[in-house]
């Protein structure tokens, strides 16, 4: 993998860079549309691509391992054949779904010990598995093995937590240069800095995962109930101390206005489930402000779901229409509205992309924010 980091704004600490995968280039900021089991929800792999523009997906290792498991992707030749989608694809490690999903776990130096949500079935994770179970899914990108703290959180819990999700990187690092992909492509090890909510948590952690010079580095443990201050303020501690070179990721952010914060803070790639969770219960993000589609003041609103981007979905499709569809439970709804969602997100940071090569991010980063955090 390789970064090109081809512009810095001036007076925001946004870039615009490209990342050259094996299965092809993404230009950064980038939005990666949440494809937990190998589907984004309600979506097609032609849509991703013709309507989205999707230039990359994610996986997570803890829903793949359990379903359909590795025997299957193995045959298959890995999870970009099993599912026909030959873009990039970055797997999130499971060190935040077993803790947010599994319905046991005790947590050891070892690793994670913890029953599957779908069937009660025993498993463990170590640093070493989920190093070879991201191999065998064979993601282009593939994230550490870490522990992602609850928020609140106390110093000491933070501190021990991210001691063992130090050490768990040192031996998923081992793990990855001792271990090749198995599909002839290259895949590259993303380490994930924690440390909650305290700065010098943060910055042990920054250094600690900057020394490792991996491909490129994730910050995860926010987004996780604190408030949006604290978030970018942590955010911004890290990108001071993280590698210039280097892509850099804020995991499970956010809403379009976080994302452009992170953007103005020097992050360059996000995830988030909120703009195909949220369509699939009728809350629409357009480029005027967010919409609940079944409210009553849509019923006879002929007009675009969005004009304000260019989306085939989004002008043909009228809001009256679709809030009858949500209403009536048909399945065309989370359709049309995760199809919608997507699509303005990756136009939101093809925008932004836009403007820091224009010189002009800071203010047009501002009026956005607030333009698309209004509630229409
Ligand atoms: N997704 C959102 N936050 C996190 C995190 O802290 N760790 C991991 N592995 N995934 C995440």
């Amino acid at each position: 993998m390789k970064f090109n980091l081809q512009h810095k704004d001036q007076t925001t600490k946004a870039r615009a860079g490209s990342i050259l995968t094996d299965h092809g280039e993404i230009q950064t900021p980038i939005f990666m549309p949440v494809g937990t089991a190998g589907s984004v929800k309600a979506v097609h792999q032609r849509e991703l691509t013709y309507d989205v523009k999707a230039q990359i997906i994610l996986g997570n290792t803890y829903h793949l391992y359990l379903r359909p498991a590795l025997e299957v992707l193995e045959v298959a030749g890995g999870l970009h054949k099993f599912m026909g989608w030959s873009g990039p694809i970055l797997t999130d490690s499971g060190g935040y779904q077993v803790f947010s999903l599994a319905d046991s776990r005790k947590i050891t130096e070892e690793g994670v010990m913890f029953q599957s949500h779908i069937d009660g079935s025993r498993h463990h994770f170590s640093p070493e598995s989920v190093m070879d179970i991201q191999r065998s899914i064979g993601a282009d990108i593939i994230m550490a093995f870490d522990e992602c703290t609850p928020y609140p959180c106390d110093w000491s819990y933070a501190k021990t937590s991210l001691e063992l999700t130090q050490r768990w990187l040192r031996r998923c690092k081992t793990r990855f240069e001792s271990t090749g992909g198995r599909y002839g492509y290259q895949q590259s090890l993303f380490p994930i800095v924690q440390g909650s909510t305290y700065k010098d948590l943060r910055q042990d952690a920054a250094r600690f995962v900057a020394d490792q010079d991996m491909d490129g580095n994730a910050i995860g443990g926010l987004s996780v109930g604190e408030p949006a201050g604290l978030m970018y303020e942590m955010t911004d501690l890290v990108t001071d101390l993280l590698p210039e070179e280097k892509p850099r990721y804020l995991m499970g952010v956010g809403t379009p206005a976080n994302i452009l914060e992170g953007i103005a803070l020097g992050i360059d790639m996000f995830d988030c489930v909120m703009p195909t969770r949220n369509a699939r219960n009728g809350m629409l993000f357009t480029s005027e402000g967010i919409i609940n589609i079944r409210n009553e003041k849509w019923k006879m609103d002929f007009s675009p779901i969005d004009t304000g981007f260019p989306s085939h979905v989004s002008s043909f499709y009228t809001r009256a229409y679709l809030r009858h569809l949500t209403i009536s439970k048909e399945m065309l709804a989370a359709q049309i509205a995760s199809i919608h969602n997507l699509s303005f997100y990756l136009w939101l940071v093809g925008q932004a992309r836009a403007h820091i090569l224009q010189g002009d991010f800071a203010s047009w980063k501002n009026t956005m924010v607030e333009k698309v955090s209004r509630r229409l």
